[in-house]
């Protein structure tokens, strides 16, 4: 993807330092391998000091010198942080809360993305860049803006939205009737008899209408993406062949972008991640995060835009990254299909509001084990270069959508204890646990290639995304739908006449009523299992009974079920399971579905994942996340150490320590389910 195998390096902000450091910077790239560095991201006051007056000299000579240094350069647009200029002079174009506070500049992100003023200055200045630095030598990507996804609930956004609903309901009366429906304004009196009556979801009395809030959530997103196709359309205009991408935040606990849609936006996907867990768990994390970059872009390589080398700014779990832990997890992106680990920053900054988050490059500087480790990363990023451009072919997915994680992330359910990340993440867990490779599926997807899907809180699906998940199984697959899924539409609506409406021919189930638990109470079940937080009261219509409830009012009634549909199954739990119920289910699913491991027997926290080449080239990681020495057979030559291991010899992995083999060449087909083990 890029002209230098994978890419290694990080944000680089020069403008914080003074020559001395640059020439301290130069040899410690060096040093380290940096092959790729990020500039400009937040530099837009120095390079537009005064409206329509720029200053390219910091910058022209910044790309001189790195590039003479071998370093190529992701160039950002750095409309993140819009100078105080473009406050004082635009001020309707600061963000204004859903109280109705309009925020002011002193930080970052202080625009309001549907602001006019806004989005003329954003794409001038990406338009300038490109025009400026479109042909330089030294450019290889175009990094556009910064995490986007900040919010605004301001008259201009207001405006937009009202735009948005027009194009989604259609203009004129029989457009606003749609509206109506959809949103069910006849509940408390919402009915709305023109357009510019409708406002954002600002701070109200009571609870909002989850239409509305859905809605919000979809067009901002929509109007966040359209930010990002201003600015690079207005790079393409004079640079159409370098590739252009945004950084994506997957933050833990909401989301304010579709990231399915950026994913067809960008020319290759860009991730930020930081562990904010310590241990194996952190570790599950950054698959996680990297099987769903990887899936946003359809399976194509992607990159990691940002992680950190140690400690971060406001890290309220204090997660000091341990000994040989940047390695592990820059090859664990790069295992889960990264073409590159970059990290936020080369150098820590010594002052601004982000001082105290490490840098690859210390406060302490060179003479220290952050920059050695990292140092040691570059190298063995070099070292495994030729993997670069190969994917990962899983057979079982996880299905995610943002509808549904909105739809869920409302306070009008009838339980507090839903978490959409938590039950997605937790799939993924017993997946991982288990090594064995899964992506992340839209429902609407083309879904064939897949054995196995697992559907955790799908709570709204579309007739589209449920007619797919029908035919899917119908053509033989095997789908796990979990409790609280298939309930409501695209319009937030209940399908009604039993849940779960959208899945109940299926799993040849019809759910007549929840019944949610109180934390302090579980459910046991037939099968030993036991459930938490929700139950519901299951009617069988042609599925078999797995496991029924074996106390309270549900006793003796089905708790988990089987169906055969067509030629596949589909599988219902209608509870929250405790987590090793659910991986027993989740390892009876792979056996059905006949879905093996990447290399069967490796104990729990030794991860394993595979990289296959168009030519029929292989690689397999292995990452020993554990503390302990562990013993795997497995077989080829570890780029790493540059040593061959033999099929008869198990290799020793130490605790925290990884392995790249570049395999003996087999069909590729046969390398799973441990092929090689014994052989
Ligand atoms: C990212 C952001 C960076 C920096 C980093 C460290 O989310 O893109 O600019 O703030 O976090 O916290
Ligand atoms: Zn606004």
């Amino acid at each position: 993807m890029w002209r230098t195998g994978l890419a290694f390096g990080g944000d680089y902000n020069p403008e914080q330092w003074d020559a001395q450091t640059w020439r301290e910077d130069d040899e410690l790239m060096r040093q380290a391998r940096v092959n790729l560095v990020a500039v400009g991201v937040f530099s837009w006051a120095l390079l537009e000091p005064e409206e329509g007056t720029f200053d390219f000299k910091w910058l022209d000579e910044t790309l001189e010198r790195l590039h003479e240094n071998g370093v190529d350069v992701a160039l950002a647009t750095p409309t993140a942080s819009p100078p105080p200029w473009f406050s004082l002079a635009h001020p309707e174009a600061l963000p204004v809360n859903a109280d109705g506070v309009r925020l002011t500049h002193g930080s970052r992100d202080t625009y309001c993305a549907a602001s006019p003023a806004y989005r003329r200055a954003a794409a001038r200045i990406a338009e300038v860049l490109a025009e400026r630095y479109g042909h330089h030598p030294a450019l290889a990507l175009w990094h556009i803006h910064n995490e986007y996804g900040t919010w605004c609930w301001c008259d201009a956004a207001a405006a937009a939205f009202r735009r948005w609903l027009r194009n989604r309901y259609g203009e004129g009366p029989d457009g606003l009737a749609a509206l109506n429906a959809a949103w069910g304004t006849a509940f408390w009196s919402q009915h709305y008899t023109s357009w510019e009556q409708i406002r954002p979801p600002r701070a109200t009395q009571y609870l909002h209408n989850p239409s509305q809030s859905l809605d919000f959530r979809r067009f901002w997103s929509d109007e966040l993406l359209a930010a990002y196709r201003e600015q690079r359309d207005a790079i393409r205009r004079y640079c159409p062949d370098v590739p252009a991408t945004t950084n994506m935040m997957l933050p833990s606990d909401y989301q304010p972008v579709d990231l399915w849609s950026f994913g067809r936006e960008v020319d290759v996907v860009a991730i930020n991640h930081y562990i904010w867990v310590s241990g194996v768990d952190g570790d599950a994390d950054t698959a996680f995060s990297a099987d769903r970059a990887r899936s946003f872009g359809g399976g194509r390589p992607w990159l990691l835009a940002e992680q950190a080398g140690g400690t971060i700014t406001l890290d309220s779990r204090r997660v000091v990254k341990e000994p040989g832990r940047i390695l592990r997890s820059s090859l664990a992106h790069i295992a889960h299909g990264a073409d590159g680990a970059m990290f936020f920053q080369w150098r820590a900054s010594k002052a601004g509001a982000e001082m105290w988050h490490t840098g690859m490059v210390p406060h302490a500087g060179a003479d220290t084990r952050i920059f050695r480790e990292t140092t040691e990363t570059g190298v063995a990023l070099e070292k495994i270069a030729e993997v670069a451009g190969s994917v990962i072919s899983a057979d079982v997915a996880i299905l995610m959508d943002s509808d549904a994680w909105w739809a869920l992330d409302h306070p009008i359910l009838p339980s507090p204890d839903f978490n959409y990340l938590r039950e997605v993440k937790r799939a993924h867990r017993a997946l991982w646990d288990a090594n064995v490779s899964c992506d992340i599926a839209h429902p609407e997807q083309d879904l064939s290639r897949y054995r196995l899907l697992l559907a955790p809180s799908l709570y709204l699906v579309s007739d589209a995304g449920a007619a797919n998940l029908r035919r899917y199984v119908e053509s033989g697959g095997v789908l796990l739908v979990q409790y609280f899924s298939g309930i409501v539409d695209e319009h937030n609506q209940v399908r009604t006449g039993g849940y779960p409406g959208a899945f109940r021919d299926v799993l040849g189930i019809r759910v007549e009523e929840f019944h949610p638990l109180t934390p302090d109470v579980g459910v046991r079940l037939s099968d030993g299992a036991t459930g938490r937080a929700w139950s519901e009261h299951i009617h069988p219509e042609g599925c078999a009974v797995i496991a029924t409830y074996a106390e309270g009012l549900l006793s003796g009634k089905p708790a988990i079920t089987r169906h055969d549909f067509g030629a596949g199954a589909g599988w219902y739990v209608s509870t929250n399971l405790d987590n090793e119920s659910y991986k027993a289910v989740v390892t009876r699913l792979l056996d059905e579905a006949d879905v093996r491991p990447e290399l069967a027997g490796l104990p729990p926290g030794v991860e394993a994942v595979r990289r296959c080449a168009d030519d029929g080239r292989s690689w397999l990681f292995l990452l020993n996340n554990t503390d302990d020495d562990v013993a795997v057979n497995a077989a080829g030559r570890d780029l790493l150490t540059e040593t061959t291991i033999a099929r008869a010899t198990p290799l020793c992995l130490k605790a925290g320590a990884a392995a790249v083999l570049q395999e003996p060449a087999t069909d590729s087909g046969q390398r799973k389910a441990g092929a090689l083990d014994g052989d």
